[in-house]
């Protein structure tokens, strides 16, 4: 049968893919043109067997890969995908469930009930918090603002989802000044715009500082949201959640914090107290796909304050059939209808994992960071600029004479240039920085040897030219 061989062909496929994870080079060994030499084309004028769409598609695609599930992958904030949620995700393909309703798909919506009451128990955030299962952390920071928005509006007597923005109580938003570009884009998006939001100072690490805050509230009049950060996209610096929550419990403002991939600290006992008083937030934003290793896309939404989250998001109309048992209607809680069962990969993930196997990962990844760093910095002309508190590493080359920018960039070339280890740039606190993140689940000791010996190489290399 064409669809049995389709699926037997690809299961081949991604054996040999996920086989070569550990040795196929990380960066692609294509071009933009040679890629659009093999997948373009006309549109083709009649059917095609699937074995041969699924043949030709991986033939074409796979030079054009990044291997963001190998161990040497260190961009961004990129988690791998673990065993368990990738045949999840087959699955979730093959039973092809729009987890929009309960009659949709029962399952869905009881997965996603039990996935989230896992969460909030992993995490530690109220009992009774709700979830959304959305696309990522900007749709999260989305669904929770949104969520913010509605109840500060209606404590000040105002229907935002019946009478829109234009006349409403002005809502200020004070947020650190190193918040993630996602929760401006998220605020822009409810009709609070990026020159609207207030911005406080942050320390060197990225840090919030209270006593800005403070000043910040003093001056605050209706209704506030503050969002703090758990996690700097960088640094991996915490925002002090205690001193924020005792702040904003005093001035009622709704505190949301953007835990993207620093919430999971939560699930580890060696690192929880980088999030003492999360429990005391109104709303967090996470995400599946980074640090708990589920393949793209998996976002999470909670919020204390389930009433509002809900009539943000709710919709009805005749023939969106709710049932009479009310059970959980997914669609309450994302700004989607339709959609991906997301929840079945984030049951696998953390069944797979138990509470012990998300700690151990989350710690593991914490513990080669710092190796990571401890290995660098013995260099004379390597500066580590941030404490590796996480499992973020700043790295800058400093050489004897010369361009500490242009140093550091030409490094990072040289080492994206070997392909050994996947590693970005980005600015701190106006300087140059390689940034590495370690957040897969299957990065080992070696792994962390081979890419810093990479490293090593590259900035030896450009301290000899100099
Ligand atoms: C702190 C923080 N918030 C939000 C995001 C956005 O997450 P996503 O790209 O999954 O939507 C990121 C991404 O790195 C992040 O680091």
């Amino acid at each position: 049968m064409a669809e049995e061989d389709a699926l037997a062909r690809t299961l081949d496929i991604a054996r040999a893919y996920i086989a070569s994870r550990t040795g196929r080079p990380v960066w692609p060994e294509t071009t933009l043109v040679a890629l659009r030499g093999a997948l373009g084309g006309a549109l083709p004028a009649d059917p095609i067997d699937a074995t041969a769409v699924i043949d030709a598609l991986a033939r074409a695609a796979e030079p054009g890969l990044v291997t963001t599930t190998g161990p040497r992958y260190f961009g961004f904030v990129t988690g791998g995908a673990l065993p368990a949620t990738v045949a999840a995700e087959w699955l979730t393909a093959a039973w092809d469930q729009s987890a929009g309703l309960y009659v949709l798909s029962p399952a869905a919506s009881v997965v996603e009930e039990v996935t989230g009451a896992w969460l909030i128990d992993l995490l530690g955030l109220p009992a009774d918090a709700s979830v959304g299962f959305v696309t990522g952390c900007h749709m999260a920071n989305f669904t929770a603002l949104a969520a913010a928005r509605h109840e500060l509006l209606r404590r000040a007597g105002w229907d935002v989802e019946a009478d829109g923005l234009q006349g409403a109580p002005r809502l200020r938003v004070i947020v650190g000044d190193e918040v993630h570009v996602s929760v401006v884009g998220a605020l822009r998006m409810l009709g609070v715009g990026a020159r609207q939001v207030e911005r406080v100072a942050a320390d060197d690490q990225g840090r919030l500082k209270p006593a800005a805050l403070e000043s910040a509230l003093a001056g605050a009049q209706g209704p506030t949201i503050v969002c703090a950060q758990a996690g700097n996209v960088n640094s991996g610096a915490f925002d002090p959640l205690d001193a924020i929550a005792d702040l904003t419990s005093g001035h009622q403002a709704w505190l949301h914090v953007d835990g993207a991939f620093g919430l999971w600290a939560a699930a580890s006992g060696t690192l929880r107290h980088h999030v003492n008083g999360i429990e005391r937030a109104d709303s967090w934003a996470t995400d599946a796909h980074k640090w708990l290793n589920v393949p793209y896309d998996s976002g999470l939404v909670f919020t204390a304050h389930p009433a509002a989250h809900r009539a943000t998001m709710s919709l009805t109309a005749a023939y969106l059939m709710r049932s009479p048992e009310e059970p959980r209607e997914p669609m309450d809680w994302t700004p989607e209808s339709s959609r991906r069962a997301r929840g079945f990969a984030v049951y696998a993930a953390l069944r797979s994992l138990g509470r012990s196997g998300v700690a151990d990962m989350i710690d593991r990844c914490c513990r080669l960071a710092r190796r990571f760093a401890d290995r660098l910095r013995q260099e004379p002309t390597i500066r580590i600029l941030n404490e590796v508190v996480l499992n973020q590493v700043l790295v800058r080359v400093v050489p004897v004479a010369g361009d500490a920018d242009a140093a550091t960039k030409d490094a990072l070339r040289a080492v994206q240039e070997e392909r050994i280890c996947w590693l970005g740039g980005s600015r701190w606190h106006g300087l140059d920085a390689m940034r590495i993140s370690v957040s897969n689940w299957s990065t080992t000791d070696e792994d962390v040897d081979r890419s810093a010996d990479s490293i090593l190489r590259a900035v030896r290399a450009i301290s000899e030219r100099r």
